[in-house]
């Protein structure tokens, strides 16, 4: 088996878990967002970072009843940790950054945190809030942040219960044009 195989497996099975209070399971949030990157035409390795962003909840031994008790188990640090063995920097930095990407949109757009659903509004306070300007300014001029920001704002949008979406299967490509040379 491949870390694909895997994850493809990973994503069948305990995908189909309650993404925190939205309502659509980790799986329909992954390949909503998935097909949000794809619509808008990006690349293989943004769409793979798409899909997997939130593989941080899957792996996460200690995920359960922590967003209850108010505790950040910093689930984007689990999914790069997890993901850098196998899957290449344009996948892994993105989805490393896609909590600060929020961070960061709720301080400069405007109309971005009214947006938020009423869960990321949560979390966010458990992540740390609002960026301040100099913080926002510092993540803006790190490279990769522009992904980031597509990344989060798919993430933001893929939450509609009952959308239709492309299987899973159909992202194996994207997954395999994203791991590493000496992974594939
Ligand atoms: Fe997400």
């Amino acid at each position: 088996m491949s870390i694909v195989d895997d994850l493809l497996a990973l994503y069948a099975d305990k995908g189909r878990a309650q993404y925190g209070g939205e309502p659509v399971s980790q799986l329909a949030h992954a390949l909503q967002s998935a097909a949000l990157a794809e619509a808008e035409g990006a690349g293989d390795t943004l769409i793979a970072a798409a899909l997997l962003h939130d593989v941080g909840h899957l792996v996460d031994r200690h995920a359960d009843g922590a967003a209850e008790a108010g505790v950040d188990r910093q689930h984007e640090d689990i999914a790069a940790g997890y993901l850098a063995r196998w899957f290449a920097p344009a996948v892994v930095e993105p989805i490393r950054r896609h909590v600060a990407a929020k961070r960061c949109l709720v301080t400069t757009e405007p109309g971005y945190f009214a947006a938020l659903s009423e869960e990321s509004v949560r979390s966010l306070k458990v992540q740390g809030g609002a960026f301040t300007p100099d913080e926002a300014s510092r993540f803006l001029a790190m490279p990769g942040a522009e992904d980031a920001l597509r990344l989060r704002k798919w993430d933001d949008l893929a939450k509609v219960a009952n959308a239709k979406t492309p299987d899973l299967a159909r992202y194996r490509r994207r997954l395999e044009a994203g791991l590493k040379p000496s992974s594939s």
